[in-house]
């Protein structure tokens, strides 16, 4: 019937409309509708509706109708949003649209608030596959959503907010990768959100609230790094908030209230505060405290995160004093506590009530706030005192009761008893205290008398140290600020889920995978598996990165703690992988001596390595111990400058004077030189001796041999050292590497460091040099042994001491106990080193205690008493065979 009228009608309109485009719209003339099939399927749709001659006159072309929008004579978009119904339509609402499955461009259909009883049908997935917008809010719609929809792979904004839609979320919707909005609010959806909600990368609001979804929030959709909007209130979630959200650097809203979630949030969960808008929390089970950020977000406007278990004092506000009078906060029905503090300020409306808070009300606090149900002072409405003083009093909080008591007898009564309480639970901590500190001493002393038993030939520590590798308690070191924290997701595929083919090795600290940040960074990822490492290695590590700041260490770029066995720390990838690879690359093309590293490059990294020891021993403050220097920690950038790396095993020197005292009275005769076993020693003079052997290693070209300790090593270099002499260049061409081309200059630089390296091999360890003077050695190697020479014949003598090796070799004797603080002697050794002025006047080292000898008789008594007086040619002679 319609077809009949319709052309029957259309040469007429025909003419009328050339008529009116061309004479009065003129360039409009593409609005006309084109495609006979679109004619007839609106027109199908304008009667299965019931849609009114007003908004699509009958004699007008289609086109033209209201919501009606074409492109080149196709329609591409309808909007019958809010339309009326004809009498006859209202009286049978239906959700009958066959039209729209010959709109094959239509691009966006909006039937938000018009009835469409029924379900959405499942060709929807089949035929409208144009569609990017589909906004059916608020149309009655009920049933299941249609497996199908996952088809629609143009939709970017879906929303079927406020209907009566029931069954799961269909896992099929993962497949519109280009949704970016995305609402399922206020419907009667159950089961739990989709896993792979994960993928959907240009997600920017998701709206789950108000249906009867449960399980726990995915910790996948931290992935969502476009998420602004995130609401999820109003379900029945459970479990805690994954430390993953902090992924969410866009999040603006988050909305997770009046749900059945507990545990405590990730202080960190914010990791972009200057994003934030509105967090409301309300109404779970939460515990702990409020992230500390969301005080100090600038934009927050609203906060609510009343009726939960949250408690914690208030901070004083970080924010400027503008106040903004349109932000609200709510921390009503919470066991937060303390006095109210600056922070109230930024907030024009307030509600804290139903809490702990005590002391008096400051006039910032504005004058309609919600105080109710408190510990304040002067204010009606508030909790009975015995309420307030147990909350604290289990807390170990000090309660400052109002003074104005309205039962003096009971007030005192009770403060008397809580008086009693707190000097009881002082005696008991007392107590407790010196019970443990005197268990500590207990065991510091066997832990030195074990050490003292077992001594090994390892052969290079000062003697029994306790073991102070252990890291700070967790707490103490603030993550966030040390590098950022990656999802395990994000290292799985930086990695390829940790593939064998990018496993670089199995350190003795962990497992090191190359991967692709998503940024396209190369890194290095650390895996430490808990189960087989040393407890808190990571912990170390990260430790040690929040100390220490150095171009001369590897860059670390974060780490990812979220799983609880396996811990991740990233860093930069270094092109020259590490030395001791550098090194077999060029032992394996012996042939080809071009590939092999050159003298010029293994000085600098010797030189590089020696700063980076120089700062940890010199410029940290107390001296940090690297215990883990050979040739595979020092890392090579591209350009061959060292990043030291293996830094799991660092600790602070037992700089701490009383306790070298106890150390070594502890000490036993004869065991001193011998050193300790099992774990690399906690002094600085370890380190020197573990460079030594790299030096060695850089000189020879001999492989391993700093990173291995065994007896083959030692015989190795019992061998080996003999050949180094201050006073017979030639003796040292014995045990250069033969693949090294030196001339004769470059062999006196090679000469050289062989020299450093026998006086950082030292077997005792008083007597290594220490770092900032092997680096100003290495710094100027012709002097080492030039200005040596020339002096040489006076070497046998005792008034030697004032050329060059007393800094190596001598001028330890007054230094080797004040390298151990290093405010004494590092600035002054700056400006004037035993190199730069050695010769006859011997007038360098330590400062005023002079490193010479002859000018520093106090200080050598001094460590004499400590030390044995070495004979100095014999040291220098032969190595200690003993
Ligand atoms: C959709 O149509 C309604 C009613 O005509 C109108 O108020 C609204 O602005 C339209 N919306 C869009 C996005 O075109
Ligand atoms: C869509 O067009 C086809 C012809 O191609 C026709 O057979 C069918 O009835 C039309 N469907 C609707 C709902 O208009
Ligand atoms: C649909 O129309 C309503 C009413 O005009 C409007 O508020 C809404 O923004 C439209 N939906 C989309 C996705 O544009
Ligand atoms: C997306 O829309 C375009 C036309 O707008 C269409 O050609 C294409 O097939 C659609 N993609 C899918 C996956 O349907
Ligand atoms: C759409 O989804 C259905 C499952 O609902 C599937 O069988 C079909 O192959 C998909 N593709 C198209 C183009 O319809
Ligand atoms: C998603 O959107 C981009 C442009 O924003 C488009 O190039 C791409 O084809 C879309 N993907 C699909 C599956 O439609
Ligand atoms: C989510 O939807 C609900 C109801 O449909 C609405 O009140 C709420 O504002 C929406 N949340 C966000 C963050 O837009
Ligand atoms: C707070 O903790 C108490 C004691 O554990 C519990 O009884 C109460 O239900 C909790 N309140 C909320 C809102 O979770
Ligand atoms: C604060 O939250 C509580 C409980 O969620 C609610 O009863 C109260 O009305 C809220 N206060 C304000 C000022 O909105
Ligand atoms: C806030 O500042 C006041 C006054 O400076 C101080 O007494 C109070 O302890 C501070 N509160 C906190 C939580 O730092």
């Amino acid at each position: 019937m319609v077809d009949q009228r319709s052309s029957r009608v259309l040469p007429f309109f025909f003419f009328f409309f050339l008529f009116y485009f061309f004479v009065l719209l003129g360039p409009t003339f593409e609005q006309q509708l084109s495609s006979q099939l679109e004619f007839r399927a609106l027109f199908e749709l304008r009667s299965s509706l019931g849609l009114r001659g007003k908004e699509w006159p009958r004699k007008t072309d289609p086109c033209l109708w209201n919501g009606v929008v074409c492109e080149d004579g196709r329609v591409v978009s309808l909007n019958i949003s809010g339309f009326r119904r004809t009498r006859l339509g209202r009286q049978n609402p239906q959700f009958s649209v066959n039209g729209l499955a010959n709109l094959t461009l239509l691009r966006s259909f909006n039937a938000s608030n018009f009835l469409l009883p029924g379900t959405i049908p499942e060709w929807f997935g089949h035929r409208l596959n144009s569609l990017r917008v589909l906004d059916l809010r608020s149309c009655s719609i009920y049933g299941s959503l249609p497996y199908s929809l996952g088809n629609l792979t143009n939709l970017t904004g879906l929303y079927l907010s406020r209907n009566n839609l029931s069954g799961s979320i269909p896992s099929s919707f993962t497949n519109l990768k280009n949704l970016s909005f995305f609402d399922l609010s206020s419907n009667f959806l159950s089961g739990s959100i989709p896993l792979e909600i994960g993928t959907l990368s240009r997600l920017q609001a998701l709206n789950l609230s108000s249906n009867n979804l449960s399980g726990s929030i995915p910790a996948i959709l931290g992935d969502l790094g476009a998420l602004a909007d995130l609401d999820l209130s109003f379900n029945s979630f459970s479990g805690s908030v994954p430390p993953e959200l902090r992924g969410l650097r866009s999040l603006k809203k988050l909305l997770i209230g009046n749900n059945l979630l507990s545990g405590s949030l990730p202080d960190n969960l914010f990791s972009n505060p200057s994003s934030l808008e509105t967090i409301v929390l309300n109404r779970n089970s939460f515990n702990g405290g409020i992230p500390s950020v969301v005080w100090s977000a600038p934009g927050l406007r609203f906060l609510d995160v009343s009726g939960n278990n949250f408690t914690g004092q208030l901070p004083n506000s970080s924010l400027s004093d503008n106040a903004t009078v349109d932000r609200v906060l709510n921390m009503s029905g919470n066991l937060f506590y303390g006095g109210l503090s600056t922070v109230l300020r930024q907030f024009g409306s307030v509600d804290l009530s139903g809490n702990y808070f005590q002391g008096g009300v400051p006039d910032y606090v504005v004058v309609n706030a919600s105080l109710d149900s408190n510990c304040l002072q002067n204010l009606r409405n508030q909790r009975n005192l015995s309420d307030c003083e147990s909350f604290y009093a289990e807390r170990g909080q000090n309660f400052d009761a109002p003074s104005p008591a309205p039962s003096p007898a009971a007030e005192r009564e009770t403060s008397k008893k809580s008086n009693r309480r707190t000097i009881i639970l002082a005696a008991v901590l007392g107590g407790v205290g010196l019970i443990l500190l005197l268990a500590i001493l207990l065991v510091l002393v066997l832990v030195c008398l074990r050490k003292r038993g077992d001594t090994t030939q390892r052969g290079v520590g000062v003697g029994p140290v306790p073991g102070s590798s252990s890291p700070p308690p967790a707490a103490t070191i603030n993550y966030s600020s040390v590098g950022d924290a990656f999802t395990y997701l994000q290292l799985l595929q930086a990695t390829s889920d940790f593939s064998d083919a990018n496993l670089i090795k199995n350190g003795h600290s962990g497992d090191l995978f190359r991967g692709v940040l998503e940024s396209g960074i190369p890194v290095v990822i650390k895996r430490i598996d808990l189960r087989s490492v040393k407890k808190e290695a990571h912990l170390v590590e990260l430790d040690f990165f929040g100390k220490a700041s150095h171009t001369r260490f590897v860059p670390f770029l974060g780490h990812c703690l979220e799983n609880d066995n396996e811990k991740f720390l990233v860093y930069k990838y270094m092109p020259n992988g590490d030395l001791s690879s550098s090194l077999y690359k060029k032992n394996n093309t012996e042939d080809d001596s071009l590939q092999s590293l050159d003298w010029i490059t293994r000085l600098k990294i010797a030189l590089g390595a020696a700063e980076g020891l120089s700062y940890l021993h010199h410029e940290c403050n107390p001296p940090l111990v690297h215990r883990d220097v050979q040739a595979s920690s020092i890392l090579l950038d591209d350009k061959f400058e060292v990043r030291l790396g293996s830094l799991s095993e660092f600790c602070t020197q037992e700089g701490d004077i009383h306790q070298s005292k106890i150390t070594r009275l502890l000490r036993l005769p004869q065991s001193s030189e011998q050193g300790a076993s099992g774990t690399p020693t906690a002094v600085c003079a370890y380190d020197v001796y573990c460079f030594g052997k790299v030096l060695l290693e850089l000189v020879t070209g001999k492989l391993g041999i700093s990173a291995s300790s065994d007896a083959q090593a030692k015989e190795w270099l019992d061998q080996t050292v003999p050949y180094i002499s201050i006073y017979d260049k030639e003796l040292v061409t014995k045990i250069v590497d033969p693949s090294l081309i030196v001339d004769d200059d470059l062999l006196e630089e090679v000469w050289a460091m062989a020299v450093v390296a026998r006086s950082c091999l030292n077997p005792k360890p008083s007597r290594r040099p220490p770092m900032r003077y092997i680096l100003k050695a290495l710094e100027n190697p012709l002097k080492v042994v030039r200005e040596e020479n020339s002096g040489s014949a006076r070497l046998r003598t005792t008034s030697s001491r004032g050329s060059w090796n007393a800094a190596l070799f001598g001028s330890w004797r007054s230094s080797s106990d004040i390298t151990v603080i290093p405010a004494v002697s590092s600035t002054k050794v700056e400006g004037g080193s035993g190199l730069k002025h050695s010769g006859t006047t011997g007038s360098q080292g330590s400062g005023q205690n002079g490193g010479g000898g002859e000018h520093s008789s106090s200080y050598r008594r001094h460590s004499r008493e400590i030390f044995p007086e070495p004979s100095s040619v014999q040291d220098v002679e032969r190595p200690d065979q003993d």
